[in-house]
């Protein structure tokens, strides 16, 4: 069974200067929400009850959210406002919250290994808060993983198809479907100009992982960027034995980028906020 769920979440957050300057971009609200929360919420869905942070420096404010506020919970006790804080409250109740701090800024690969002494030895999920992922026709994204791991009891990435002219963005697999939406990976090229992408498959922030991705993410030289990438090291497991990547169901929005961000709060303020399930 896998319990905990990583979120890297030590990026300064670059692309939204000047608001990532004394805020955490993990804390950027849809419409009423921070990012963080909603990824949190997904794991939950899917059985992860412990949740891993790795902050860095200037991110207090994600520890703050996920615990109680006293002089806050004391001024709206017994209003109508308390409403508003259902569901925060069900995650702090629900779920443990532990961190660690990434040091220096090392890659994604490095980030998830600064988590391993909160994940131990054992399968766990990885979230990207700034990928946004929602499933309203039924099991969230996470869910839809965690009972693919069950099968198969490998890694998983999710993929999403994605324009030939913005493979360089991302992670690109190439493999063999073995199943209706489920590819096992042959090759994995990290952020390839669209001449080199060996597909169309774009990685995005959702991982199933097992727990030797460890060491290979310590034996993975940096790569692109001079980063330590996660993808490197999980083309080192999908030679080794098997990876597989998922085309997942739902919509994500990559709220890294202006447009997504756009696009993402459009959406919830449509289908959660104006529903009234956005607490
Ligand atoms: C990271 C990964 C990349 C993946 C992407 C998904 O890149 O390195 O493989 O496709 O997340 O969001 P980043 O967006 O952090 O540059």
């Amino acid at each position: 069974m896998i319990k905990k769920c990583l979120f890297p979440a030590a990026g300064y957050g670059t692309r939204f200067l000047p608001a990532t300057k004394a805020m955490p971009k993990e804390m950027l609200p849809i419409v009423n929400k921070p990012l963080i929360q909603y990824g949190v919420e997904e794991a939950l869905e899917a059985g992860l009850e412990q949740i891993a942070i790795v902050t860095g420096r200037g991110k207090r404010a994600l520890e703050d959210h996920f615990d109680i506020s006293y002089e806050l919970e004391e001024q709206i006790r017994d209003t109508d406002k308390e409403k508003y804080l259902v569901g925060i409250r069900r995650l702090i109740d629900q779920c443990t919250f532990s961190y660690t701090r990434q040091v220096e800024m090392k890659g994604l690969g490095h980030a998830i290994l600064s988590g391993r002494p909160l994940i131990g030895d054992e399968p766990f999920a990885v979230v990207l808060a700034d990928d946004l992922c929602l499933n309203l026709e039924g099991d969230g994204v996470l869910t839809q993983m965690v009972k693919l791991y069950k099968q198969f009891r490998c890694s998983i990435v999710a993929i999403e198809e994605v324009p030939a002219s913005e493979t360089s963005r991302y992670g690109v697999i190439a493999g063999e479907m073995i199943r209706e939406d489920i590819y096992r990976v042959h090759t994995m090229v990290e952020k390839p100009k669209p001449e080199d992408a060996p597909s169309n498959l774009a990685i995005i922030g959702r991982y199933i992982l097992t727990p030797d991705i460890f060491d290979l993410i310590k034996e993975t030289p940096p790569g692109k960027g001079g980063e330590i990438q996660i993808t490197d090291a999980l083309m080192r497991q999908a030679q080794e034995g098997c990876v597989l990547a998922y085309k997942f169901k739902g919509r994500r929005f990559d709220c890294g980028s202006a447009e997504g961000f756009i696009d993402a709060t459009n959406f919830c303020y449509e289908h959660l906020y104006k529903t009234g399930q956005a607490y």
